[in-house]
């Protein structure tokens, strides 16, 4: 059997966790939006046309802002063509994803949405083909709340009350050559500067995230991450960063991307602070992660036009959520920096949430650990040191085989732990400063077959279990037994 200890004091915090750690995305791609949140004509569907199956199992995830409307979808998206009676709404070629967009659901059925499943959005601009005015507009479309022509506009077609909408993305992965109006850095840079002074001069108090890098192989990581920050650290509340893991090295490197992601933001640690330091300026920025999964189905996109074509749909096995758990004690382990961070997507795309035309809505395997880690993760996280453990190579680095995240939460203390080997593991957690420990529950998912996933045909086939006996605690002593290849979550009480 695998051993490991880690250590834990309550004295030594991370940080806080925002509620915006558990957040998420939805685009305007495949089936998210149309067969996914929305469709009138199924059985579950409410009067304005949203799946009330969907909605229940978005709103046990207890998210807190959900990333609107794209993604690459964004750079060529005209808002104004979702606003307003739907009979005159445009349908149009979109290119991002060669598809049909009917702009059936607009800004205004959004914002719906949300208040129906207590969501908070987060709205990305299109700094592709769109202009600073349009930007502008949009912000005073949304927000405003005087007599200017959006806001008469939202007024008539949407709300009486202003949206209110805090959190702004200033274009999407606007490094990337696939991306639609994909510019050079300082373009970028001065685009970005122009649009946030103008929303900026709507409402104040909007908070901005500029775009990073959209993943760390990208040839200009992380130089387009420094200038990025250098030039707009004054306009900027939060850096974006995106990264998608997958397998397609070795076995080892695909369990080690909760190293590498740890890799990812410990570089871009350093960018914020010679930013800071480079503008003399006093205010902290933060990372808003606001693309994070595991995808390996990128298929070439057929060029076939319709309206919701079923793309990125995707089931997760036992194996891929366990690479997914451990992104999560990633996340954790650095919210003294990751204040925002929204799992891509929601729903049917690369999704936690599958859904049938007409049929089911289920849960995919990651939809468990993201809703035990959205349950029981609000807190801090103590800084866990793991001083002696196992460790395998991969190319991101040695990583151990066990990764780790602990949370204090308001119920007492959460161990996040997942083994990446094919053996059992004892685990040893020491817990200094904290007694009178006991388990309430030790629960796993784990790989007796790593290739099992849940469909529509056998939607329950992999659910998280009970651990029996798992747990023997000995003063500030907790040692965990985890199976071989599983994620686990182990609620503690203490005093
Ligand atoms: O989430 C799917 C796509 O991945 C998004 O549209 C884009 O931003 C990223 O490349």
């Amino acid at each position: 059997m695998k051993k490991s200890n880690i250590l834990v004091n309550r004295q030594l915090l991370i940080g806080e966790i925002e509620d915006s750690m558990f957040s998420s995305f939805l685009e305007h791609l495949g089936r998210a939006i149309y067969g996914g949140i929305y469709e009138p004509n199924h059985p579950t569907a409410d009067g304005d046309g949203f799946r009330n199956d969907v909605a229940k199992l978005v709103e046990d995830l207890q998210i807190d802002l959900v990333r609107y409307p794209g993604g690459n979808f964004v750079s060529n998206y005209n808002w104004e063509d979702g606003i307003g009676p739907r009979s005159k709404r445009p349908t149009k070629k979109e290119e991002a994803w060669k598809s049909l967009e009917p702009n059936w659901i607009g800004i205004d059925e959004f914002m719906l949405w949300s208040k129906k499943v207590n969501i908070k959005p987060m709205i990305a601009i299109n700094l592709g083909t769109g202009t600073v005015d349009s930007a502008h507009n949009l912000i005073q479309y949304c927000n405003a709340n005087d007599n200017s022509y959006y806001a008469s506009l939202r007024r008539k077609f949407g709300s009486k009350e202003p949206y209110n909408i805090n959190y702004w993305c200033l274009g999407n992965e606007m490094d990337g050559d696939w991306q639609i109006g994909h510019m050079p850095c300082l373009d970028y840079c001065q685009k970005a500067h122009l649009a946030a002074q103008k929303m900026r001069e709507v409402d104040p108090n909007a908070k901005f995230i500029v775009c990073g890098s959209s993943s760390i192989d990208m040839i200009t990581f992380p130089e387009w991450d420094r200038t990025v920050c250098e030039n707009l650290y004054d306009d900027m509340d939060y850096l974006s960063i995106h990264q998608y893991f997958y397998e397609s090295t070795t076995e080892n490197d695909y369990y080690a991307s909760y190293l590498a992601m740890n890799n990812y933001i410990d570089i871009l640690r350093s960018v914020i602070k010679y930013a800071k330091a480079k503008n003399h300026s006093k205010k902290d920025i933060y990372f808003c992660f606001d693309e994070y999964n595991i995808w390996y189905n990128n298929k070439k996109l057929e060029d076939n036009y319709s309206i919701a074509p079923p793309l990125l749909e995707e089931f997760q096995s036992v194996k891929d959520t366990i690479v997914f758990s451990g992104l999560l004690n990633t996340l954790l382990n650095n919210c003294d920096v990751v204040k925002i961070a929204c799992l891509a997507q929601l729903v049917n795309v690369i999704a936690p949430i599958m859904t049938q035309n007409k049929g089911m809505a289920i849960k995919n395997l990651i939809y468990y650990p993201y809703y035990y880690f959205s349950r029981y993760c609000r807190g801090v996280t103590l800084k866990s040191s793991i001083i002696k453990g196992d460790k395998f190579a991969s190319r991101f680095g040695e990583a151990y085989y066990v990764s780790e995240a602990v949370v204090q939460n308001k119920e007492g203390i959460v161990v996040l732990l997942t083994n990446y080997a094919e053996e059992e593991m004892l685990v040893n957690v020491q817990l200094g400063g904290y007694k009178n420990i006991e388990v309430i529950e030790h629960l796993l998912i784990n790989g007796g077959n790593l290739n099992a996933k849940n469909t529509f045909e056998s939607p329950e086939t992999v659910v998280p279990k009970k651990a029996i006996n798992s747990v023997v605690i000995q003063g500030e002593n907790v040692d965990i037994k985890i199976p071989p290849f599983s994620w686990n979550i182990v609620r503690l009480k203490a005093d």
